[in-house]
């Protein structure tokens, strides 16, 4: 417990509404909050003013319950003793937002810090969800650094379609092989996939939205057990209310992000992700957050620290079930608790419960050991991502978790090659050309064919999308053939399961290795040595240079512009270059 708090400290929201200096100014910031029926004396009173990011809306459906959750959190406010401000967020509906909801990540973490720093809140719930609405209001948290807790809306009670569990996204990764291989037809396919929603809340399998809400938790920053609770069940509504009531303690104990988001809050939470088995998007929003925290973290710390973390949860798409079973089996703490018992969490780790990781961890042993597995008995050993660079690019990804053994067997073992892939390169500039283009014979792709795709990273799309999971084409499909070698400078889907070398960093649009390869080129994969080569001469690649950089759509929106002028690439977390820059920015009260 902190004990650098007393609640006599003059709060952060009295400069605005008890601030003799400045009476005429302090009566025109109270006056409008009459008019909703506030009153004077309780914006004067002293007490903490705790701010509601409101991320849910009709636009973010997967977050839409927060409006109702809210309230349970303003009943915790005011009964903890604080004054609950809700207000609303930029909308990210990851499904729905073209060209991509990445674009509007570093859109909603401005929004959000131009309001935490210059509005009157001591505190902040931030309501989360749908993957960025996790990571951009970290990154806010993280920049203003007044007391901040994470209240994640919880995943979609688990989906059935003809008696088979049916989750979210995962299911139509995979019901589109079936639709592409002739084996089910149009109508078949869309009612298993509208099956995986089945109510009120976000991806229940582990994709990014429920993987950035198990980040939350293992980084510290919000009660323990919040992050897998199904967002229709009754505790949710609780862990709302004590969310609410906890963040006026943190703001009366002077708990702030920066108290919690230590770089070994980061390695935890990358060790975290291995276990549950999370979406490889974790990855630049992990780096983005540590930026925005001034934590020094490294893209090798993916490899370093989170490759050898086995596979514990079977979730979906690494595993089997969703996220109803995971909560009752225990959910994250679970398997933190795993880990912690082996060594391969940092229990002294602080967090916003005011005790540290390893206080919160006691007595959360899994509960049913067929979904959270005992770390000695994993799904899979080593499944954190594989770092891969080489002349294609100087970082990359692949999630080991998803690799199956179909596509091992195929590829990793064969007799001589063990863990060295050679294949011919197709190379597609953008995902319209690969859909133009997949199913044409000329093509000639085989088993020994590498799908690339570039023009996906942050300036290319931009945004960066989910569009390195390209399935092989319908002959292939027919022939059995589910999955081929990919490489792309965008990302994919937290729930898909395709065997991917992913956020290829710098992408083709900023001049990366990926811009210089051509269809027909030979790219060797050493899995062992993490290398990923062009085996294209030296002056040849020269040459193509002459060629200029493949070209990428005009920008549509301002922002789109700006964007583009300023962001970093997928390795740094795709920030805005520059924003790292302002920290802690709250300890400076704005001007008047
Ligand atoms: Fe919003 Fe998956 S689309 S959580
Ligand atoms: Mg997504």
């Amino acid at each position: 417990m902190s004990d650098k708090g007393a609640s006599k400290r003059r709060l952060r929201s009295q400069d605005w509404f008890d601030n003799p200096d400045h009476i005429d100014m302090t009566a025109l910031y109270l006056e409008r909050f009459m008019n909703y029926g506030i009153t004077p004396e309780e914006l004067r009173s002293g007490k903490p003013i705790i701010g509601i990011a409101q991320s849910g809306s009709d636009l973010t459906p997967c977050n839409r319950h927060h409006l109702d959750l809210a309230k349970r959190v303003r009943d915790g406010i005011r009964d903890a003793g604080g004054i609950p401000i809700e207000f609303p967020t930029h909308p990210i509906f990851e499904n729905c937002k073209r060209p991509t909801a990445a674009l509007d990540r570093n859109l909603a973490y401005l929004g959000l810090v131009e309001v935490l720093y210059g509005y009157p809140l001591d505190g902040v719930v931030l309501t989360t969800g749908c993957d960025k609405t996790t990571p951009s209001a970290l990154m806010a948290a993280s920049t203003v650094n007044i007391p901040a807790i994470v209240l994640s809306g919880g995943p979609m009670l688990d989906g059935w379609h003809e008696g088979e569990l049916a989750g979210s996204g995962t299911v139509i990764w995979r019901s589109r092989r079936k639709l592409a291989a002739g084996e089910i037809d149009e109508e078949e396919f869309m009612e298993a996939s509208l099956a995986s929603a089945p109510s009120i809340g976000h991806c229940n399998t582990m994709g990014t939205a429920s993987t950035m809400n198990a980040m939350a938790e293992a980084l510290g920053m919000s009660l323990t057990g919040c992050a897998a609770i199904p967002g229709a069940y009754r505790e949710r509504g609780q862990m709302a209310y004590r969310t609410g009531r906890r963040a006026v303690e943190l703001v009366l104990e002077d708990i702030k992000p920066s108290d919690v988001l230590t770089r070994e809050a980061f390695l935890n939470a990358i060790r975290v992700n291995s276990a549950i088995g999370g979406s490889t998007n974790a990855q630049p929003h992990l780096a983005a957050m540590a930026k925005h925290a001034g934590v020094e973290l490294y893209p090798d710390d993916w490899q370093v620290h989170g490759f050898d973390i086995p596979l514990l949860a079977n979730v979906q798409p690494a595993g089997a079930y969703l996220g109803e079973r995971f909560h009752r089996a225990g959910g994250v703490p679970a398997v933190m608790w795993e880990l912690l018992q082996v060594g391969k969490l940092d229990g002294s780790c602080p967090t916003v419960t005011g005790r540290t990781m390893a206080d919160n961890l006691k007595g959360r042993e899994a509960t049913d050991r067929e979904v959270i597995r005992p770390f000695a008995d994993p799904l899979k050993e080593r499944a954190g991502f594989l770092v891969l660079k080489g002349n294609l690019f100087d970082f990359a990804i692949m999630k080991m978790s998803v690799v199956s053994e179909e596509f091992r067997g195929r590829y990793l073992q064969e007799p001589g090659h063990e863990g060295v892939f050679q294949g011919r390169a197709v190379v597609f500039d953008g995902s319209e050309d690969y859909h133009k283009r997949i199913n044409h014979p000329d093509l000639g792709i085989d088993e020994k064919t590498i799908l690339v795709i570039r023009g996906a990273g942050p300036i290319g799309w931009p945004g960066s999308a989910e569009v390195v999971n390209m399935q092989p084409p319908d002959a292939l499909l027919k022939r059995g053939i589910r999955s081929l070698p990919t490489i792309g400078d965008g990302r994919q889907s937290g729930t898909a399961d395709s065997p991917s070398i992913l956020n290829a960093s710098p992408e083709s649009a900023a001049g990366g290795g990926l811009a210089w390869l051509r269809t027909g080129d030979i790219i060797r994969i050493d899995f062992n040595q993490g290398r990923c080569d062009m085996l294209v001469e030296e002056a040849e690649i020269a040459r193509r240079k002459g060629d200029g950089i493949p070209p990428v759509p005009p920008d549509a929106t301002p922002w789109q512009r700006i964007y583009r002028r300023s962001v970093t690439q997928l390795s740094d977390g795709a920030v805005l270059d520059g924003a790292a820059d302002f920290r802690d920015i709250a300890a400076n009260p704005p001007r008047h």
